[in-house]
């Protein structure tokens, strides 16, 4: 595996090279969600780049930018196991200058959920992945499920922009008991991961109503509500691909998205129907 920090000599790199190219952008402290995406890049493709970025852009005012977990060495080896060829772990000066063009995130599907409680966030999202497409150039490209929101506006991204990129959505890793793999897991107590376990029973119960008929969205939230009641939630929504709001669930066309503070660490958790 070779790392890069430069831009320049990645795609130096990646010039001329024969067979289909993989990125799988992250921004470390690798878990098993983040190997099933390196996994399947690996089954699919010739060669694969994974990036490990902190964006700064999509963190806002007073969120966790500073703290979020660095786990070089670990990633490193991570990668290499998974069969990486190409890290890419640039720093924020090489990857932004000052006064840049940047991408503003589309205004009805950005500014709902995650986009409404965090205004930019995915103006900020969207510039990184933007760059990494266009450092990389590759012809697929994973993303988890967990990350919906993020996941169709990327999608949508790229139909604007006419890029001709794959996009593999790959489902969510989970520990036995439920929990959603998130690299801020770790900001959890004991007693607080037992707490967060309310995000993913709440969604399985919504699985098991609408598997027993229950189509109103109105029920299913106020029974979720009752799940999650001890946790600070933020939103618990149903919604159609397209992020608009649904009273009745369509299936195949439905997904239930969840954010909830755990103490101060902030969860997203969603099941696509
Ligand atoms: O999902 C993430 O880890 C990040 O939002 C991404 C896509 C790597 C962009 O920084």
């Amino acid at each position: 595996m070779t790392v890069f920090r430069d831009p320049i000599a990645l795609q130096e790199a990646l010039k001329g090279l024969q067979g289909s190219i993989a990125l799988v952008p992250t921004m470390g402290a690798l878990h098993l969600g983040h190997r099933t995406l390196m996994e399947q890049a690996r089954q699919d493709n010739d060669i694969v780049v994974v990036s490990i970025f902190v964006n700064p852009t999509q963190f806002l005012e007073g969120e966790d930018l500073e703290n979020y977990p660095r786990k070089e060495e670990a990633d490193r080896r991570i990668c290499e196991l998974s069969g990486v060829d190409y890290l890419f772990y640039p720093d924020a000066t090489v990857m932004y200058g000052h006064d840049e063009v940047h991408i503003c995130a589309p205004d009805i599907r950005a500014y709902v959920l995650e986009g409404l409680l965090r205004p930019g966030h995915f103006d900020g999202v969207l510039t990184v992945v933007l760059k990494l497409f266009h450092i990389v150039m590759p012809d697929r490209a994973y993303f988890g499920k967990k990350d919906a929101q993020q996941l169709a506006l990327i999608e949508q991204m790229l139909r604007n922009f006419f890029l001709q990129i794959s996009i593999v959505a790959v489902d969510t890793v989970r520990e036995n008991d439920g929990l959603a793999l998130s690299s801020r897991n770790v900001y959890l107590s004991d007693a607080q991961r037992q707490e967060a376990l309310k995000i993913s029973s709440a969604l399985n119960h919504a699985g098991k109503m609408i598997a027993q008929g229950v189509r109103n969205t109105e029920e299913i939230i106020q029974q979720m509500q009752q799940i999650m009641a001890p946790l600070e939630v933020e939103y618990i929504a149903c919604v159609n691909r397209a992020f608009q709001y649904l009273e009745h669930i369509e299936m195949g066309n439905s997904i239930i998205l969840v954010a909830a503070r755990v103490g101060t660490t902030r969860l997203i958790d969603n099941v696509q129907l």
